[in-house]
């Protein structure tokens, strides 16, 4: 299939190997689409190199897409600033005449700590990234495909968290519910636009943010080993198996597909039934 045969497609936070964001631009890329990844190319307060997507690892990804066959352009872009998301929009439109479909996927998962622990400037990381930055990257997209008119598709990767709550996780999990809200309230206001507004809400998936999870939480919950600890995930799951990056890729591909197009404000689990409400 090829599906977004010219469309153009954005994906926040795409340009880490082994990523979601990568995994979605890949999809897309396989069914035609020119594609944009983009992601912070530098570390910023708080961030390592081993915690985001460099510059290096971001044009690795447009250079893979590319030799898939796709038109693909590296655009840096801090979610958490109003000018980088219209900047990335802007360089989206004047390389490709037009954008699509956009993929709030930015997120930073490594913050984790007792509530009671939890700092008021580890909230403001964490909301700054999951959600003004889904909120900022989203509106400047919308923007445009208003200005434009044909329509549109903006997704949210937010997670089972935006479901339900977890330990030492509260302003992640706080972000991800907030983003349900946020795609709610867009889809109403979108809606008579063509625009369609959906939240992807995967369970945990082994990345660079999920590997941090892993170490965590494998020593929190007392398991011997990150294999023991993501065995016994894997044997609580109905479908018998981890998450994988392309789970999510297929579902945001049929949500941006003309099949979803009478579908938004929804929040659609990609969690091998682990998460059913
Ligand atoms: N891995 C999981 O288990 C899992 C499950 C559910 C949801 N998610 C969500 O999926 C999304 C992608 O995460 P991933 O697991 O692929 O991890 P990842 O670390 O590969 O991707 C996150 C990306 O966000 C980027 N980022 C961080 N701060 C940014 C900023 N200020 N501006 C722009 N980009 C920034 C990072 O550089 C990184 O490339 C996140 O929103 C995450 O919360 C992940």
């Amino acid at each position: 299939m090829r599906r977004f045969e010219g469309k153009v497609v954005a994906v926040t936070g795409s340009g880490r190997a082994g990523g979601l964001g990568a995994a979605i631009l890949k999809r897309f890329a396989t069914e035609g689409a020119a594609c944009v990844v983009s992601d912070l190319g530098v570390p910023k307060e708080r961030m390592g190199e081993g915690d985001i997507g460099t510059t290096a690892e971001m044009e690795a990804v447009a250079d893979g897409l590319r030799a898939m066959g796709a038109q693909a352009i590296a655009v840096p872009c801090d979610v958490r600033s109003d000018a980088d998301c219209r900047a990335l929009v802007e360089t989206a439109v004047s390389a490709f005449g037009r954008l699509d479909v956009m993929v709030a996927n930015a997120g930073i998962g490594y913050l984790m700590k007792p509530f009671l622990e939890t700092e008021e400037a580890d909230w403001d990381a964490v909301l700054d990234v999951n959600l003004k930055g889904a909120f900022l990257s989203a509106k400047h997209a919308a923007a445009h495909m208003v200005a434009r008119g044909g329509g549109g598709r903006i997704l949210m990767i937010a997670s089972q968290a935006a479901k339900s709550g977890f330990p030492h996780m509260a302003p992640y999990c706080a972000s991800k519910h907030g983003m349900v809200g946020l795609v709610r309230s867009m889809a109403i206001e979108l809606g008579r636009h063509g625009i369609t507004v959906n939240a992807v809400c995967p369970n945990h998936v082994t990345t660079g943010l999920g590997a941090k999870q892993n170490d965590y939480f494998s020593k929190l919950l007392g398991f011997d080993s990150v294999e023991a600890y993501l065995a016994n995930m894997k044997a609580r799951n109905p479908l018998g198996r981890p998450g994988l990056p392309e789970d999510t890729a297929g579902l945001c591909a049929f949500l941006a597909s003309e099949d979803a197009a009478y579908v938004t404000g929804e929040a659609w689990n990609v969690s091998g039934g682990e998460e059913m409400h």
